[in-house]
């Protein structure tokens, strides 16, 4: 198990994004040092995705390896927040059971509490499977997946208040003629729905289903990735999915750690609120691809080498080329071409320069430095 952290692939003001396995990176965080886990792991589909699935049976024993690690690192009153897409069974049109085993058993086994079940409706979502859906027409279009809300404790840190949606065109004209539109009493079924409810708090509480479309077509990642010629990941949250959890279950300055970040969406969220983030990827072209999202526009080609020369520090980090410079220091370079990044580009700089001075060789893995956190 790792004692300690290797050096980040890159790093920007509130974060650090690392390649490799999770289990063993989660063991070199400290304990309690995590606000909020929020993640999607490669789920248990029948049809091999390009990142890899495990086998339904095995996927349930797989992913609860990982949760034991996640429990230790979270603090008392973080949350963990963990997607998972639904699945049919092979060559059936029967449904995998397998989300609702996984919660079953961290809340029977591993004692965390289901806080709120929540529901991601991705209305932009494809017909899928094929054979069931398009072909035979005897299944409903899946565009739902179970996000399960878990804690350690009963009262986990939130605020729905944070997390306010529009109101609806017939709320807002209530709240124009709140008196003209109905006058307080009491429901039948017991709801003492008083004066207060023609208050205007700025938004409505969401419900526990979140409608977001993941129609991401046109964004800087995106568009990096076509320059730097890099395949997108395949399995993106929208973004609004992690800002949503992450403004509804943490604080300013709290710490938000996803353990498969493929694209690093939750990192980004993180990093666009001001809060601090942790990525671990197993994938290093994910991970250098993600670095997109954190670079300023630029109409150069600076994507395309800073994406070859964060897949090649892969190398350093095996050892096949030996080099030990630090690959924090790829990002950075990068965005020297841009003066609009100046406050990004200095706090870059140093912590570029305190991951130097920790630097000390180790047997082919690159720079290593404990826990990565201020
Ligand atoms: C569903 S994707 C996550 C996508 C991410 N939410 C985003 O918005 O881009 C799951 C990711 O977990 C990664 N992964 C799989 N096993 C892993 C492990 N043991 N440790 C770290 N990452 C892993 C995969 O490479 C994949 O990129």
């Amino acid at each position: 198990m790792a004692k300690e952290l290797p050096a980040p692939l890159y790093e920007t003001r509130n974060g650090k994004a690392y390649v490799g396995d999770a289990l063993e990176l989660l063991a070199a965080l400290p304990d309690s040092s995590v606000d909020l886990v929020m993640t999607s792991p490669p789920f248990a589909l029948q049809r091999q995705k390009e990142y890899g699935n495990h086998n339904q049976e095995q996927y349930v024993d797989w992913l609860l390896g990982f949760t034991v690690g996640i429990k230790r690192v979270l603090k008392e009153t973080g949350s963990f927040v963990l997607d998972l897409g639904g699945a049919y069974q092979k060559g059936r049109p029967v449904r995998s059971l397998y989300n609702y085993r996984v919660l079953l058993r961290l809340c029977d086994e591993q004692g965390w509490q289901l806080a709120e079940e929540f529901f991601w409706y991705n209305p932009a979502k494809l017909p899928s499977p094929i054979e069931w859906v398009n072909k035979r027409k005897i299944r409903a279009k899946d565009a739902v997946n179970t996000v399960w809300w878990l804690s350690k404790s009963d009262f986990p840190k939130a605020d729905i208040s944070q997390v306010r949606q529009p109101y609806s065109d017939r709320m807002k004209r209530l709240l124009a003629d709140s008196k003209g539109f109905y006058s307080p009493k009491k429901r039948p079924s017991g709801h003492d729905i008083s004066g207060r409810f023609g208050e205007d708090k700025g938004g409505a509480i969401p419900s526990n289903l979140l409608e977001i479309a993941n129609t991401e077509s046109n964004s800087q990642y995106l568009r990096f990735c076509k320059i730097a010629e890099c395949e997108p990941h395949p399995a993106r949250f929208p973004p609004k999915l992690p800002e949503f959890f992450i403004k509804f279950l943490t604080e300013p300055g709290d710490v938000v750690l996803d353990l498969f970040t493929g694209s690093n969406t939750t990192g980004a969220a993180a990093e666009a609120l001001g809060w601090k983030w942790i990525a671990f990827e197993i994938e290093q072209r994910y991970l250098a691809a993600s670095a997109f999202r954190f670079l300023p526009e630029t109409k150069e080609d600076s994507p395309k080498d800073i994406y070859a020369r964060l897949c090649q520090s892969l190398d350093e980090h095996i050892g096949v080329s030996g080099g030990t410079a630090s690959t924090t220091s790829v990002l950075q370079t990068g965005m020297e071409h841009h003066k609009r990044s100046v406050s990004f580009m200095t706090a870059a700089q140093r912590l570029l320069c305190r991951a130097g001075h920790r630097r000390r060789p180790s047997r082919g893995m690159g720079p290593r430095h404990p826990a990565g956190r201020d």
